[in-house]
C-alpha cells in the first residue's frame, strides 16, 4: 500500500506554499499519496500590511496567542509522514501556524508521527524553530528533519526589502536597486532536492540520518551572528510583548516598540555585531559549536 503524507501549512504571500509544493513533488512522482491542506484565518491578514497592522501582531506572536482559523478536514486519521510548514513572525512561530498546530485534528495526527518541518523566512528563524520543536515535543510527534530556507542577502538589505514586500505586496526589486525580497526563486525551485532525499526514509519508515542528509544539501543556514542577535532580541521581544499585552491603550506602546525595533535593527544590531566579532567570537568557538549542535539536535 502506498505511503500517506500530510502537508499542512499557512502561507500569506504564497512563498511557503511554493516551497511545500516543490518539496512534495518528488514524493508524489514516486507514488506517495500527499494530502495538502492550506490553512486560512477567519480574519485574514491581507497583503499588503499597514505598518500599524504589521507591528500590532507582535504581542500575540510572541506570547503564542492563537487566532480563529477556517474549518478544514483531514482525510485520514493517521499518516506515515507530516510535512509542517511554519513561518517566523517576530522571532516566534507565526500566529496562523500556532493556531492550526494546536487544532485537535492536527494534534491527533501528530502523535507518534514522523514530522519534517519547513520554513521560508527572512533570516531569523532559529527562535521560532525552537518554539516549533517544543510544540512538537508536547504533541508527542517525532521530529525527523527541518529545512529552513532564507533570504541570503545581507541582514540590513533584507530588512529593507521585506518591508517593501510586506507593506506594498511587491516581491520585486525595490527602487530597482535592491535585490528581490524573500527566499530566492532558485532556492524555492530547488526545494525538490530535499523532497527526493526524504523518499527512502518515508519508504523504510526509518528516520535516523535524515537531518544529516538534508544538511549535506544545506538545509539550514546557521549564521552565528544572526543566532546571537536573535537570542538577545528574543528576550527583549518577550518583555515588550508582556508589557503591551497588559495595556488598555496599546497603540502608543506599539509605536514605541516599532521605533525600538527599527533602532535595534539598523543601529544597535550592527554595533553589537562588530563588538561581538572583535571581542567575543574569537574566544567562543566551543560555545558556538554547542549552540549550532543544539539547533541541529532534533530532540
Ligand atoms: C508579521 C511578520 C513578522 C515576521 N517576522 C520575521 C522574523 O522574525 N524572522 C524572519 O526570518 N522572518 C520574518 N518574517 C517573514 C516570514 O517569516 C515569511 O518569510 C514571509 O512572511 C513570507 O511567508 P508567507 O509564505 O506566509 O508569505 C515576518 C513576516 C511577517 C508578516
Amino acid at each position: 500500500m502506498s505511503k500517506k503524507a500530510l502537508a499542512i501549512y499557512y502561507s500569506q504571500s504564497g512563498q511557503l506554499k511554493d516551497i511545500i509544493d516543490n518539496f512534495c513533488q518528488p514524493l508524489i512522482e514516486t507514488g506517495i499519496s500527499v494530502e495538502k491542506v492550506e490553512i486560512t484565518l477567519q480574519n485574514e491578514h491581507i497583503l499588503p500590511w499597514t505598518a500599524d497592522g504589521f507591528f500590532s501582531v507582535m504581542p500575540d506572536c510572541v506570547l503564542g496567542v492563537p487566532a480563529d482559523i477556517n474549518p478544514f478536514v483531514l482525510k485520514e486519521t493517521s499518516y506515515d509522514l507530516i510535512i509542517l510548514g511554519y513561518q517566523a513572525w517576530f522571532l516566534s512561530p507565526s500566529i496562523p501556524f500556532n493556531s492550526f498546530v494546536h487544532h485537535p485534528s492536527v494534534q491527533q495526527v501528530l502523535k507518534n508521527t514522523p514530522v519534517i518541518t519547513i520554513t521560508g523566512a527572512r533570516n531569523m528563524w532559529v527562535n521560532a524553530y525552537k518554539g516549533v520543536k517544543n510544540i512538537l515535543k508536547e504533541s508527542g510527534a517525532k521530529l525527523a528533519g527541518n529545512i529552513s530556507l532564507v533570504d541570503k542577502n545581507l541582514n540590513l538589505v533584507s530588512i529593507v526589502t521585506i518591508f517593501h514586500w510586506m507593506l506594498h505586496n511587491k516581491k520585486d526589486k525595490y527602487l530597482n536597486i535592491f535585490p528581490k525580497p524573500g527566499v530566492s526563486d532558485e532556492d524555492i525551485a530547488n526545494t525538490g532536492i530535499f523532497g527526493r532525499i526524504a523518499i527512502p526514509y518515508i519508504e523504510k519508515n526509518e528516520w535516523g540520518g535524515l537531518q544529516a542528509a538534508l544538511m549535506d544539501k544545506n538545509a539550514m543556514d546557521l549564521k552565528y551572528h544572526l543566532i546571537f542577535i536573535e537570542s538577545k532580541a528574543g528576550v527583549m521581544f518577550k518583555a515588550w510583548a508582556k508589557i503591551i499585552s497588559k495595556k488598555q491603550n496599546k497603540t502608543a506602546w506599539l509605536t514605541a516598540f516599532k521605533y525600538y525595533l527599527l533602532i535595534s535593527l539598523f543601529i544597535a544590531a550592527p554595533i553589537v555585531y562588530v563588538i561581538d566579532q572583535l571581542f567575543f567570537k574569537p574566544f567562543l568557538h566551543k560555545y558556538i559549536r554547542k549552540q549550532k549542535e543544539s539547533i541541529l539536535n532534533l530532540n
